[in-house]
């Protein structure tokens, strides 16, 4: 294994997108940023130089940071934000995962903009448990506004309204041909015919899944956020924000060029999005054709593709990375997750229903970041006062989630904003079921815990039946994620081994539904041994 390190500049960058200049911040002058490739079991180390105007943060989204839960990144979480003009080190292990990650800002919508790859490859003398592709190349899928996203983000914020739908949706950093202008930059993909490639598949975006295909070519799915998968053939691939998705394709059809394409999924009904289409074009070399051919990408309201989808997916046993389902469980938390309202100040108008501010829950607890120091420093140096242990294992009432939308109750739409985390031993088994609950809004939330991968026992719509679901369980080899999309108006099933001390976010990776309080974090205490206890943490860790 081996030391990589490498240097993010931060700085204002003009670019031009959809015939337009926009300052955005970006790393090392580009749009998505650098892509970082290491092997499994190196170590990264990143030299973060902050020169844009904004407090930053860089979060290594899916790594497990074992033993540095500092480097993770969330910014009042694990660490103070890096104001404009500091610098701060970030240096982690990769171990115990292959496959595809990504990196983003965790400080308000900055991630709008910085974000890149992060590409694991197996270790000196191990293989991928697939056949071996000719070549490989990174697909982001991105959000794109014509304006500053911090104004949008905080221009929501001030009046409790939703944000501003994007402009464009993007393929590296580019709209695409079927968006105006500079139709030239649309991303290529050269392929030789007969070869396959491996494509990994990263969702950047701030508010939108996706539908993903190539016109005419099928996929083979082989690893989902970093853990191998079995192979499962599909001509469309569905990706929430976070998550990531590795393909092989096989340029096995008649020489030419095929649009690569991606829209969203809508879920909510009555909920407003920007339904453009972004392209990235696959072209077979020496073809002479010009117009490529486009696919057809499932309808946005596509439930049924979806829930296909993510429940054909099944992990790898094999795998030499590949760890047993627990098959008990200490702490079992059934937690309700959702949109809700906050009021609105006295002499404010706001743009939420009722007049009052949109806000997001779980368990009616609306989550709250500290701001004077990060939660997980405070655990650290036992600084009280800055969050509670005692979020709760279950919500406040139980009912008819699916059967609620003409009974507002006040008491469930105004959830108290609340620091409360859930403190876990040291190797405990946590399950969690997450129930949808559809007081405002019925979508589909991806859900992100830090820190860990979870295995995903079953999921469904409606209300969670514990008889039903638990004779259904996938205890053999469910799929491995870092990142789930809580089906609409449903429930799913995740299960995790606590191994990890530190303090974890979970959240919504709807980077509206985070800032409205979609969130709570775990504690995870040190165990009895060198390997389960924290170090202290870096001198140059960032302070408030
Ligand atoms: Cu990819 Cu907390 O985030």
């Amino acid at each position: 294994a081996s030391i990589v390190e490498t240097s993010f500049l931060v700085k204002n960058l003009t670019v031009n997108r959809l015939c337009q200049e926009q300052v955005i911040a970006a790393v090392n002058g580009s749009l998505p940023g650098p892509t970082l490739r290491v092997n499994e079991g190196d170590t990264l180390v990143v030299h973060v130089f902050n020169r844009s105007p904004y407090n930053l943060t860089i979060h290594w989204h899916g790594v497990f940071q074992r033993l540095t839960p500092w480097a993770d990144g969330p910014e009042f979480v694990t660490q103070c934000p890096i104001m404009p003009g500091n610098n701060y080190t970030y240096r982690f292990n990769l171990t115990g995962q292959v496959g595809t990650l990504w990196w983003h800002a965790h400080s308000q919508w900055i991630r709008a903009t910085v974000y890149g790859a992060l590409i694991i490859r197996p270790r000196e003398g191990q293989k991928y448990p697939f056949v071996k592709p000719y070549r490989e190349d990174t697909i982001m899928l991105g959000e794109w506004w014509n304006a500053d996203v911090i104004e949008v983000e905080n221009s929501a914020l001030a009046t409790g309204s939703a944000p501003n739908n994007s402009d464009a949706y993007t393929i590296n950093g580019w709209p695409g041909d079927l968006f105006s202008c500079p139709s030239n930059k649309t991303y290529r993909l050269e392929v030789v015919p007969g070869r396959t490639y491996l494509l990994r598949i990263i969702n950047a975006a701030l508010n939108n899944q996706f539908f993903f295909k190539i016109a005419n070519h099928n996929m083979t799915v082989v690893g989902v956020d970093a853990a191998y998968t079995n192979p499962l053939l599909t001509d469309v691939i569905v990706l929430g924000p976070g998550q990531t998705t590795d393909v092989l394709i096989t340029a096995d059809q008649s020489p030419g060029s095929y649009y690569m394409a991606a829209h969203p999924y809508a879920s909510a009904a009555g909920v407003s999005f920007n339904n453009g289409t972004t392209t990235a074009i696959l072209v077979y070399e020496n073809s002479t054709s010009s117009t490529p051919i486009l696919p057809i990408l499932p309808p946005f309201n596509d439930t049924a593709t979806v829930f296909r989808f993510s429940s054909n997916l099944t992990s790898l046993v094999t795998s030499p990375f590949w760890q047993p389902v627990p098959q008990t469980v200490d702490e079992n938390m059934f937690i309700t997750i959702g949109l809700g309202l906050a009021a609105c100040g006295a002499n404010q108008t706001c743009g939420g229903i009722f007049g009052q501010r949109l806000s997001a829950s779980m368990n009616n607890h609306s989550f709250v970041l500290p701001t004077g120091i990060s939660l997980l420093e405070a655990a650290l140096r036992n600084v009280s006062g800055v969050y509670t242990t005692d979020f709760p294992d279950q919500p406040p009432l139980q009912f008819d989630y699916t059967n609620v939308s003409n009974s507002f109750d006040l008491n469930l739409l105004m959830t108290p904003k609340l620091t409360s985390l859930k403190s876990v031993k040291y190797n405990s088994t946590v399950q969690i079921v997450f129930q949808n609950t559809a007081l405002i809004g019925i979508e589909d939330h991806p859900m992100h815990l830090h820190g860990f991968n979870f295995y995903v026992l079953a999921q469904g719509f409606g209300n969670y039946n514990p008889q039903n679901a638990t004779a259904n369980f996938n205890l053999i080899n469910p799929q491995e994620r870092n990142t789930l999309g809580v089906p609409v108006g449903g429930w799913a099933v995740i299960r995790f081994r606590a191994n990890n001390p530190g303090v974890w976010f979970m959240h919504c990776h709807l980077d509206v539904h985070m800032p409205w309080g979609l969130g709570t974090a775990f504690l995870v205490e040190n165990g009895g041994t060198p390997e389960s206890t924290l170090p202290q943490p870096p001198a140059d860790l960032p302070q408030c």
